[in-house]
C-alpha cells in the first residue's frame, strides 16, 4: 500500500460575521436613471435622450448620495457604426443598424424584421424594478425584470416579451439580459469539458470579436457550462475586480461575450438562437430564463464565495424539514451502488451492500440503475418503471425496510425522460419520442428522448414518478439523463410552431420537478446527466445536489472540483470514493487520499464495499465520522482555493471558514514531489486575526512543523507549515 501523503486539518476559533448592508433601489426621475445597490455592488442604467435603456455603471458600491446625469447615447463612428450600434443597451432589439448581438430578434407576420425598443414605463418593486420597453411603431412590449440580493449584490435579470399585435410574431432570438463593461483589458473565465472530463477552467484575454459559450444539445451539456467571469486585467484568486454571471436554464443556451469596435464589452445570454423559433400569437407572452450577474472586488475567490452563498440562500430548494431555514441542510453522506454492481442489482446483493454501508456510518443508501423493467444492460427497460420481479420478487419494500432498519434512508435512480426502443412504453407509444416523421431516429446508449413538451408525455412522467414515491418510502431520487437531443421534431404541432420544443421541454421538466416536490415535500433530488451534463442555476431551483462527473478518479477530481467551485457551491458537489486502481486512469491511490479528495464536497461512497478489508472499512468509518463533524464548514463556509491543482500543479490546497469564523478546514494534496521540494507554507485566509485557533489534524502527522495553537493573524500571516515528511506521490 502506498504511503498517504494527503492531509486535512481543522482549526477552531471564535468571532462574529459582519452584518450586511440593506439593498437600495431608486429611480431618479429628473435624470431618468435606475439604481440598484446590494452588498458591495451598484448597478445603474437610464433612459437616454433617444428613449433607449442604456447601461451606465456596474461595479463597486457607490456613495448613497452619488448621482448620474441622464444617459447620453454614444456618437456614431464614421458612417459605419451608428450611434444605435455603439450605445450599450440593456436590451436591444435587432433593428436600426445593430451589428452587436441583439437581445431580441423577431419577424412580424408581414415580413418586417425591424425592432427598436424604447422605454415606456416602470414600476418599483421591493428589491428591484420592472421596466417596460416598447417598439417604436408596433405593439411588441418587453418587460425587463430586475431584482437585487441585498447581501451579495447579485442581480437577477430576465425578460417577458408580449405580442400586442393583431397577428402572430415569431421570436427568433431572446436573451434574458445583456451586461456591459467599459473599454479595458479583461480576462474571460469559462468552464468547458466532455463526458468524464467536465469542469475545465479556461482563461483567455477578451479581444475584439465574439467568444460564444453555448449548448445546442437541448440540455445544459458537459461541453460548456452557462457561467462566466470577467476579471479586470489578469484574473487573480483573491484580488481585483470580477464581474460574473450564470444562466438559470437547462435547455439549449448561449452566452456571447463580445468586445466591439470601440473595445466595449457586452455579455448577452439566454435561449440559444440556434434552431430557435417561438411563435407568439396575439396576446401571448414568452418569459426568458433568469441571467444572474454579480460583482466582486476580491478576485475570482470573492466572486465564487458570493455565488456559493447566494445559491445556498436563494436558489436551492427547501424540503419540508428546511422550509423557512436560512440554508438547506448539508447533504446526507450517501452510498451508491453503481460502480459496485452496475446493472446487476438484486435484493440480496443490495441488502449486503446496505449492511456494509450502515457499518461505515452512511446516512443514505442509493440503489442505482438496473432495478426496473427488463433492465439487464443499457439495451432495454427505460420507460417501463415497474420493479423487475426477477431481481426484486417482493417489490422494493423488503430492501427499503432493511435500509430503514439499518438507520439509513433510501434513494433510487431514475431516468424519466428516456425510453429504450426495447420497452413496452416505446412499443405502445413510438410517437412519444423527439423525431422527424419518416426520418431515421438516432439512438445514443440505445435510447431515445421522450418529448416532454407533449402534455401526454408530461402527464405520464409525472404520473409514474408520483406513483413510485407514493407507494414506496423513498427519500431521494437520482434523476439521470444520458444523452443529448437529435431530430428534435414535434409533429403534433404545425411546422412553424415546432421549434418551441426547446422552451416547452425544459419548462415541463421544471414543472414536473416542482409538482413532485410539492406532492412529496420530504423528497430530495439529484440532477445527474451522465455526470455533470445538467448543472445550472435553473435545475438547481428544483434539485438539492448534482453529480459533477462519472469520473471519480480522486486525482482528476481535484482539478474538476476546483473548476466546479468557480460556479457552484461545494454543498451540491457530490463526490464518491470509489475503488482503486481507478477504472478510468488505472491510477492507484490510497483510501485516505480518495476519502480526503471527496471530503472537499458532499461525501459519498461508491466503491464495492463488500470487498473492502476490515482495515479499509475502519479508515472509511473514521473519516466519515470526522467529516460529519466539520461538514457544514466545508460545504457552507467561505471557500478559499489556496493552491490550485490546475495545470499539473505539484501541490494543491483548499480552505473553508465557517460563517462565524469559529472553525476552518484545510485540505492539502501532493501530486508528485519533485527534487524534494517542500510543500509551500499555507497562508490561511478569512480567519479572525484576534481569535486563537487550535489545530486538530484529521489525518496524517503532516502538521508537526506548526504550533498547536496560534492567533488567526499567525495562521494568515506566518502560515501553516507542513511537516518535512509530507512528500511522495498522491
Ligand atoms: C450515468 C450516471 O452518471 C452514473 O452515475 C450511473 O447512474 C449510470 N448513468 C447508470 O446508468
Amino acid at each position: 500500500m502506498l504511503k498517504t501523503f494527503s492531509a486535512a486539518a481543522v482549526l477552531l476559533g471564535a468571532s462574529l460575521a459582519a452584518a450586511a448592508q440593506p439593498a437600495l433601489v431608486s429611480y431618479d426621475s429628473a435624470a431618468k436613471t435606475f439604481r440598484l445597490d446590494g452588498g458591495g455592488a451598484s448597478y445603474v442604467f437610464g433612459v437616454n435622450s433617444r428613449g433607449e435603456l442604456q447601461q451606465l455603471y456596474w461595479g463597486g458600491r457607490l456613495g448613497a448620495t452619488d448621482t448620474f446625469p441622464q444617459a447620453a447615447p454614444l456618437p456614431e463612428w464614421a458612417s459605419f457604426d451608428s450611434s444605435y450600434n455603439n450605445t450599450p443597451q440593456e436590451y436591444a432589439g435587432w433593428g436600426a443598424g445593430l451589428f452587436a448581438e441583439p437581445a431580441l430578434k423577431v419577424t412580424f407576420a408581414d415580413g418586417n424584421r425591424d425592432l427598436v425598443l424604447h422605454y415606456a414605463s416602470h414600476t418599483v418593486k421591493a428589491n428591484g424594478f420592472d421596466v417596460v420597453l416598447k417598439d417604436v411603431k408596433r405593439k411588441v412590449a418587453v418587460t425587463l425584470h430586475y431584482s437585487v440580493d441585498p447581501e451579495s449584490g447579485i442581480l437577477a435579470r430576465w425578460a417577458t416579451i408580449e405580442n400586442g399585435e393583431a397577428l402572430s410574431v415569431t421570436v427568433e432570438q431572446a436573451a434574458a439580459a445583456a451586461w456591459a463593461l467599459p473599454p479595458a483589458h479583461y480576462t474571460l473565465n469559462y468552464l468547458t469539458g466532455r463526458w468524464a472530463g467536465e469542469w475545465t477552467l479556461n482563461q483567455e484575454a477578451v479581444r475584439q470579436g465574439a467568444r460564444v459559450i453555448e449548448s445546442r444539445r437541448g440540455s445544459t451539456g458537459h461541453q460548456a457550462n452557462p457561467w462566466f467571469a470577467i476579471a479586470a486585467g489578469a484574473a487573480q484568486e483573491e484580488q481585483g475586480e470580477v464581474w460574473f454571471g450564470a444562466l438559470a436554464w437547462s435547455g439549449s443556451w448561449r452566452i456571447t461575450v463580445e468586445q466591439d469596435q470601440l473595445d466595449q464589452v457586452r455579455v448577452t445570454g439566454g435561449f440559444n438562437p440556434f434552431d430557435f423559433g417561438y411563435v407568439l400569437h396575439p396576446g401571448q407572452t414568452l418569459e426568458t430564463p433568469i441571467f444572474y450577474g454579480g460583482y466582486s472586488a476580491n478576485g475570482m475567490g470573492g466572486a465564487s464565495r458570493l455565488l456559493h452563498h447566494f445559491e445556498l440562500a436563494h436558489v436551492l430548494p427547501r424540503t419540508a424539514a428546511t422550509e423557512g431555514q436560512p440554508l438547506p441542510r448539508p447533504r446526507p453522506v450517501i452510498y451508491n451502488s453503481w460502480e459496485a454492481t452496475e446493472f446487476a442489482v438484486t435484493e440480496a446483493g443490495q441488502m449486503e451492500l446496505a449492511e456494509k454501508a450502515a457499518a461505515l456510518g452512511i446516512d443514505r443508501f442509493v440503489m442505482d440503475d438496473g432495478w426496473f423493467g427488463q433492465r439487464k444492460d443499457d439495451h432495454a427497460g427505460l420507460g417501463d418503471w415497474y420493479v423487475n420481479k426477477e431481481k426484486f420478487p417482493n417489490g422494493l419494500k423488503p430492501l427499503i425496510d432493511k435500509v430503514h432498519a439499518l438507520r439509513m434512508d433510501f434513494g433510487l435512480w431514475v431516468e424519466p425522460e428516456m425510453v429504450n426502443p426495447n420497452s413496452d412504453l416505446y412499443r405502445k407509444h413510438p410517437e412519444w419520442v423527439l423525431n422527424f416523421p419518416q426520418r431515421p431516429r438516432t439512438e445514443q446508449r440505445n435510447q431515445m428522448i421522450l418529448n416532454l413538451a407533449r402534455p401526454d408525455v408530461r402527464a405520464y412522467v409525472l404520473g409514474f414518478l408520483d406513483k413510485l414515491l407514493t407507494e414506496n418510502d423513498i427519500a431521494f431520487l437520482k434523476w439521470d439523463y444520458n444523452r443529448n437531443w437529435s431530430e428534435p421534431g414535434w409533429d403534433q404541432l404545425a411546422p412553424a410552431e415546432q421549434k418551441k420544443v426547446y422552451v416547452e421541454f425544459t419548462r415541463n421538466l421544471y414543472a414536473i420537478l416542482a409538482e413532485l416536490r410539492h406532492r412529496h415535500p420530504k423528497v430530495e433530488i439529484e440532477s445527474c446527466s451522465g455526470g455533470g451534463g445538467r448543472v445550472d442555476l435553473g435545475i438547481l431551483r428544483y434539485t438539492d445536489e448534482v453529480w459533477p462527473s462519472d469520473n471519480t478518479d480522486p486525482f482528476d477530481r481535484l482539478t474538476m472540483q476546483d473548476g466546479f467551485t468557480y460556479a457552484y457551491t461545494p454543498q451540491v458537489m457530490m463526490a464518491w470514493v470509489t475503488d482503486s486502481p481507478h477504472w478510468l486512469n488505472k491510477r492507484t491511490t490510497t483510501l485516505t487520499y480518495r476519502m480526503l479528495s471527496s471530503m472537499q464536497g458532499s461525501l459519498g461512497i461508491g466503491a464495492n464495499i463488500s470487498k473492502w478489508s476490515a482495515e479499509e472499512a475502519a479508515t472509511a468509518k473514521t473519516l466519515i465520522a470526522a467529516y460529519h463533524q466539520v461538514q457544514p464548514t466545508i460545504v457552507q463556509g467561505d471557500l478559499y482555493r489556496l493552491i490550485s491543482p490546475q495545470d499539473g500543479s505539484e501541490f494543491s490546497a483548499t480552505q473553508t471558514v465557517r460563517a462565524d469564523k469559529g472553525q476552518s478546514v484545510v485540505f492539502a494534496f501532493i501530486h508528485s514531489t519533485q527534487e524534494k521540494r517542500g510543500f509551500p507554507r499555507l497562508k490561511l485566509k478569512g480567519l479572525d486575526p484576534a481569535a486563537q485557533y487550535t489545530i486538530s489534524p484529521i489525518e496524517g502527522k503532516a502538521l508537526a512543523g506548526s504550533p498547536e495553537a496560534a492567533s488567526g493573524a499567525w495562521w494568515m500571516n506566518h502560515g501553516l507549515e507542513m511537516d518535512a515528511d509530507f512528500r511522495g506521490d498522491f
